[in-house]
């Protein structure tokens, strides 16, 4: 489920995948279809995603063995041609694959580098479904610069998932851009005793059979694929719902027992205040997970934030609850607009602040003011670089644009904003302009100036107006 977006990898592929079978002529044969593109059409992620096609749905039907760190199964791809293909492309990083079926049929594949490459015929509009069977240890992408270690992590007893911005690969093929959106079913078998949680919400009990057991989970609600996460591992686990009725799953590692009442409590009452502040919750479930992997951060995993070995303050927990309606219902189209996922996050933690009587957001904006040496004044957020994507601009200078805009059009304008904004892109995708276009006809302002220096130029912005 994405939008149409204008694709500019397709001269790339040409010549990554074969020809036409007589291989005399690279002029598409009339009424036959062309390679899909290798990338989605991101300036900062080129090979990202993949064009010519939107999935639908994903079937995850994976085991692991946290002993042997052996990942293996099948990926199901449901998903609509939207244009007449000759090939597409998936993104899968490592594995062997043993497998591929288009419409139940063998398919021929080639495999290079994290793109793979499936012949089949397709007309534009036409649904169809794509098998990969795989299997081997997930390698995660380690010590990237400026984003550190992510995709599928291999734990002392099970694993830590967290994805952002492009790991899903490294533990189901797929269209691996946030552009494309789509549900999930996650049928996870390890071995008895080993907890395997995902997104959305458990359906029925896990059974066990020979030794090991099924955990089947369910997202119905769309999904970018770094949301997704099969976190496995010896986990103590606690559900029930918020005052307001949401369902709450909450799962701590052993290490971390003495944080599982809190981290359901906390979660569940966030839950329920950003309700009042955001709108009606996205989801089905609400909750969160503490793993004992020690990456130090946490991800908005939907309806699962993760946290990576350390006890979340309230700060955290508000951040990436937030962010269930800004990153994950309301997702990002292009990497370049991360503020609105970021931005909006980090400003809810100083809403979060200021409602428990700490220091208001306005004087959590002014502390960031006063620094006038700040290096988030040499980036503009609205235009984030894949060498500074997660620079702190992108989280301090972002929230900053948002109070601005705050003190620009009043408090009732710019809440109705937020609601707005969350609601009409619930479950879909959205970009900078968007907001900024949104802002206007909300506030029924003209603030090309104001997100031109909070956003997009380099320097200190002007001092904004106390309210
Ligand atoms: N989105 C995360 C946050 O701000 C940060 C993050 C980016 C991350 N990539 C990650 C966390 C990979 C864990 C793994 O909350
Ligand atoms: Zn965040």
């Amino acid at each position: 489920m994405r939008l149409a977006r204008a694709l500019s990898g397709a001269l790339i592929v040409v010549t990554l995948v074969s020809c036409s079978p007589s291989g005399a002529s690279d002029q598409p044969v009339a009424g036959s279809g062309s390679a899909g593109a290798s990338g989605i059409g991101d300036d900062d992620f080129p090979t990202d995603g993949n064009g010519g096609y939107d999935v639908g749905h994903y079937t995850l039907a994976l085991g692991y063995d946290p002993a042997t760190r052996q990942l293996s199964g099948t990926a199901t791809i449901d998903a609509t041609a939207t244009e007449n293909l000759s090939s597409f492309n998936l993104d899968l990083h490592g594995f062997t694959v043993s497998a591929v079926t288009v419409g139940g049929r063998p398919a021929a594949y080639t495999r290079s580098g994290d793109e793979m490459t499936v012949t089949a015929e397709l007309s534009k509009g036409a649904p169809f479904r794509t098998a990969v069977t795989y299997q081997g240890e997930p390698q995660p992408v380690r010590n990237s610069p400026n984003l550190g270690t992510y995709g599928f992590v291999p734990t002392s007893d099970g694993s830590f998932v967290a994805s952002e911005p492009n790991g899903a690969k490294t533990w189901f093929p797929g269209n691996d851009h946030p552009a494309d959106k789509a549900t999930y079913e996650f049928r996870l078998t390890v071995p008895d005793g080993v907890t395997a949680i995902a997104n959305g919400e458990l359906a029925g009990q896990p059974a066990s059979a020979g030794g090991k057991t099924t955990f089947v989970w369910r997202e119905t609600n769309p999904m970018v694929s770094y949301l997704a996460t099969m976190t496995t591992g010896k986990f103590l686990v606690k559900t029930g719902d918020t005052e307001g009725g949401i369902p709450v799953y909450a799962a701590v590692d052993p290490r971390y027992q003495s944080q599982l009442d809190r981290v359901f409590e906390v979660s569940a009452r966030i839950t329920d205040y950003w309700v009042t502040v955001f709108g009606p919750y996205p989801f089905k479930s609400t909750g969160g997970i503490v793993d004992d992997y020690a990456s130090g951060y946490a991800l908005e995993n939907q309806t699962k934030p993760i946290y990576g070995g350390f006890e979340p303050d309230e700060g955290i927990i508000s951040h990436e609850l937030a962010h269930q309606w800004f990153g994950d219902s309301v997702s990002i189209s292009r990497w370049k607009d991360l503020w609105l996922n970021e931005g909006f996050a980090t400003y809810a933690e100083w809403l979060w602040t200021e409602h428990r009587g700490q220091a208001t957001a306005q004087q959590t904006f002014d502390r960031h003011y006063a620094n006038a040496t700040d290096p988030m004044w040499n980036y503009p957020p609205g235009v984030a670089q894949k060498a500074d994507l997660f620079n702190n601009s992108v989280y301090a200078r972002g929230a900053m644009t948002l109070h601005a805009l705050r003190a620009t059009v009043g408090d009732d304008a710019f809440f109705k904003i937020i609601r707005q904004w969350a609601s009409d892109h619930r479950h879909g995708n959205a970009t900078t302009e968007q907001f900024t276009t949104l802002a206007e006809k909300v506030s029924g302002q003209k603030l090309g100036e104001l997100f031109g220096q909070w956003l997009f130029d380099k320097g200190r912005p002007n001092p904004i107006t106390k309210r």
